[in-house]
């Protein structure tokens, strides 16, 4: 089942070159940031180039559910009027964010710290992802959660009457976990500090600056350690987004594995908590530079330039850049099936909690294909059959996850038969123009009736 309706099963064939340029939406991560910090300003925001993606069209009505005004302007411009720290109305409905978990996560922190009680949920894949992560530290500000079995949505927050601010250190390395504390940081007095072992992606940091937050960030020997003041009054802001690094590496890799290609994928934010991907593919060999290197609104820049690289080899992926590249791992193990030897991935105990089991979909699609592919509980080892050389004819399971769909369609750019996809629907949650994209620079990606 696709999130909101009926499977949209598509297959991709082999294709000649990928060539021009792929204009992708903007990054999801920020856009959530967007609208909850914007409805958490004083006075009005303004976003450009915000993604429209179910997964953000969520967080928009749940913005509204809490009495911000969120306004589509149409092209992308959207406009929040907050309504301050502290200032969310209590919903009288239940929030659905879909299939997010960023969604929901920043959510619950941001609304945890006031006295009121929100009800979410979402949908099958969300409702069974780990919630105790959030609502563990959400507990120490003074906030109740009830769910089910296991902490899973769906589940009502009761926010703190009177808020403590907290001081913790977060267990696994997940920016969504580290954003609902500093979230809800906001609305308790004192200071809250966050500290992180391993850095994960620093939007949250860098937009609560922007938004006026006094906030400081210090590497020690315990690790990152992030330290808010709570309280303060968030002056709205003027954004700009920038494309999405982790919908960028579709083309790109696609382009790496599809001969003669030649793509360039313009403006892609380059933040270093999120660029990982890019870094492997060229330890890997691959044609890949970055044109037009700028710093705009604070944040590293390039225009990507992705070509055919026939000659890329598997190499073991530095599990220390595992966070900077999360998002990234399923269309990485797809390139890696066109490699040279095996590609180890270690140190990524995470892909099992996201949208889905990612170890367990990627390594399940692609030995049905043709690869081999060895798996633990936080690693995973893909044996590259070389470039052009995998069968393909399998059927693969999406598992609600847009991010295993986009990779299996990737992958049936280089194989010797087509790949089908069980239902390719969720891939509207964070690249709703991935289609009508990848078919103008030459895939054949194809819609199949379902019986
Ligand atoms: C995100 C954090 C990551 C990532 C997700 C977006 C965010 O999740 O996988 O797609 O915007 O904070 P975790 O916090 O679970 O690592």
């Amino acid at each position: 089942m696709s999130s909101h309706g009926t499977p949209v099963p598509m297959s991709s064939t082999r294709c000649g070159p990928l060539k021009g340029r792929a204009d992708v939406p903007g990054d999801k991560s920020i856009s959530h940031r967007s609208l909850i910090l914007g409805a958490m300003a004083v006075g009005e925001t303004r976003i450009t180039g915000l993604l429209e993606g179910e997964d953000v069209l969520d967080t928009a009505k749940a913005m509204r559910a809490f009495g911000a005004e969120v306004t589509d302007h149409g092209g992308a411009e959207w406009s929040v009027h907050g309504v301050g720290v502290g200032g969310f109305a209590e919903p009288d409905q239940v929030i659905d964010c879909g299939n997010s978990g960023t969604g929901v996560r920043l959510i619950m922190g941001a609304m945890a710290t006031t006295p009121i009680a929100a009800t979410f949920t979402g949908d099958a894949s969300l409702n069974g992802r780990p919630m105790a992560r959030v609502t563990d530290p959400l507990a120490l500000f003074g906030a109740v959660a009830v769910g089910r079995t296991g902490g899973r949505l769906p589940m009502t927050i009761v926010g703190a009457k009177e808020p403590v601010p907290v001081r913790y250190v977060t267990p696994v390395p997940s920016a969504q976990v580290k954003s609902a504390v500093l979230l809800a940081g906001l609305n308790a007095p004192g200071q809250t500090v966050v500290i992180e072992k391993e850095a994960t992606r620093d939007h949250t940091e860098r937009m609560l600056q922007g938004f006026g937050a006094e906030l400081s960030v210090e590497d020690t020997d315990e690790g990152r350690v992030i330290t808010l003041t709570g309280q303060p009054e968030l002056r709205p802001q003027v954004i700009t987004v920038p494309r999405d690094p982790s919908s960028a590496a579709f083309p790109v890799c696609a382009a790496l594995i599809t001969e003669g290609s030649d793509v360039l994928v313009p403006n892609i934010g380059l933040n270093p908590t999120r660029a990982g991907l890019f870094e492997t593919l060229r330890d890997m060999g691959a044609d890949l530079s970055y044109e037009n290197e700028r710093i705009e609104g604070g944040e590293p820049m390039a225009d990507l330039r992705a070509r055919y690289s026939p000659d890329m080899k598997g190499i073991e992926v530095p599990p220390e850049r595992a966070a900077s590249m999360i998002d990234e791992y399923p269309v990485l193990s797809v390139v890696a099936a066109n490699a040279v030897g095996p590609t180890v991935m270690r140190g990524v105990k995470e892909l099992r909690v996201k949208e889905s089991d990612r170890i367990e979909a990627m390594a399940t699609g692609l030995r049905a294909n043709g690869v081999e592919v060895e798996d633990g509980p936080d690693w995973w080892i893909v044996q590259g059959r070389g470039m052009g050389r995998v069968q393909g004819g399998a059927e693969c399971a999406s598992h609600l996850d847009h991010r295993i769909a986009m990779s299996f369609l990737v992958l049936g750019m280089s194989t010797v038969q087509p790949v089908h996809v069980d239902d390719a629907g969720p891939i509207a949650t964070s690249f709703p123009i991935f289609e009508p994209l990848m078919a103008r620079l030459g895939a054949r990606i194809e819609r199949t009736a379902t019986e």
